[in-house]
């Protein structure tokens, strides 16, 4: 299908991801279905758009929602997620509601309305402490909390979609996406953002051990360009699955200098006990997105820090 006459519906458009997501699929002309709950999600986030985007305030865990928001859609992008681990943890049973039954909810409503091509939002929390790094899709999945594993039930349900309805959907393992909209004042937000809000304010920035754990941190804006890639993508009849990273590791000490530099202050960060849970090391192995999908991340990491900077200093997302 070209993409000029193509409407996707984003669950969780109104979001870090889903705003950015929506400008580059707006961007290529491809019509634009959003439906959100606005649970973390600000219709703010979405100004660039001028109105040109259907929109409608529901709930990933009602069908009816879902069948209506799907009505004259080819595709479906779907973001929408209880993000947070700890929340996770402390209330397993509705993060599981909208983490796996409102996944589970996406295929049944996009089958019902005969669309195959999904895009399920997963995440490099399906591989937990698994350290054979870079990971590639075929390393173990190691899930550590209710989130990891609703994400990974998703891929799970994915494969049964994908087997038995002969639907065509695509699971992204998000590494750690950074970048203007995302929300500091979440108590679950990226380490990147706290660093970026503390120097910015002027206020001491805390790292949790020693500073040498890293990360694969991926900018936004990339991101985004995977969404658009994985909606375009010829269909297939294997789910298919993906790593979306940089193949870099960057450690939280240098991450902390990066953004140091790029507020242009001087401060040194404050040192706390590591936490329980953290994970050591994080990279992903991103060949296959680059050989499937022709996924190159466009952005360096001191490129992402500078403009994720001057947003939060009151520039333009
Ligand atoms: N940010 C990351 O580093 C990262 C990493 C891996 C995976 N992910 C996944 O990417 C997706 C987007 O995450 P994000 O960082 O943009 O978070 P976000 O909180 O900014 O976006 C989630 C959006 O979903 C909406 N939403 C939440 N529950 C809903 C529900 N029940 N029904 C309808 N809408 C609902 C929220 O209002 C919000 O707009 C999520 O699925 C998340 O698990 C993110």
């Amino acid at each position: 299908m070209s993409e000029a006459k193509m409407r996707v519906l984003i669950t969780g458009g109104a979001g870090f991801i889903g705003s950015h997501s929506a400008e580059v699929l707006r961007a290529r002309g491809i019509e634009l279905t959003v439906l959100d709950n606005l649970s973390t999600g600000h219709l703010d986030n979405l100004s660039s758009l001028g109105g040109r985007f259907r929109f409608l305030e529901g709930d990933v865990r009602d069908p009816e929602a879902l069948n209506s928001a799907m009505e004259g859609c080819q595709a479906v992008l779907h973001l929408a997620a209880l993000v947070s681990v700890p929340e996770s943890i402390r209330s397993p049973l509705l993060a599981h509601a909208i983490n796996a039954t409102g996944t589970l909810n996406v295929l049944e409503a996009a089958r019902a309305q005969g669309i195959k091509r999904v895009v399920l939002a997963s995440s490099a929390a399906v591989y937990g402490e698994n350290q054979n790094l870079p990971l590639g899709e075929g390393e173990a999945a190691q899930s550590l909390s209710p989130y990891a594993a609703q994400k990974y039930l998703g891929e799970v349900y994915a494969s049964i979609y994908s087997h038995l309805q002969g639907m065509s959907p695509v699971c992204l393992r998000y590494f750690n996406v950074f970048g203007p909209r995302q929300d500091p004042a979440s108590p679950y937000s990226g380490v990147l953002s706290l660093f970026i809000e503390a120097l910015v304010q002027g206020k001491k920035a805390t790292i949790f051990g020693d500073g040498g754990a890293t990360r694969d941190f991926v900018y936004v804006e990339d991101v985004a360009l995977a969404n658009l890639l994985a909606i375009l993508a010829p269909e297939s009849s294997e789910p298919l699955i993906f790593n979306v990273g940089t193949g870099k590791r960057t450690s939280i000490l240098q991450a902390f200098e990066a953004v140091r530099e790029a507020a242009g202050v001087q401060a040194t960060p404050a040192f706390a006990p590591p936490r329980e849970g953290d994970i050591v090391h994080s990279c992903a192995d991103i060949g296959r997105a680059r050989a499937s999908l022709g996924y190159h991340p466009r952005f360096s990491f001191s490129e992402g820090i500078t403009r994720t900077v001057a947003w939060s200093q009151g520039g333009n997302a």
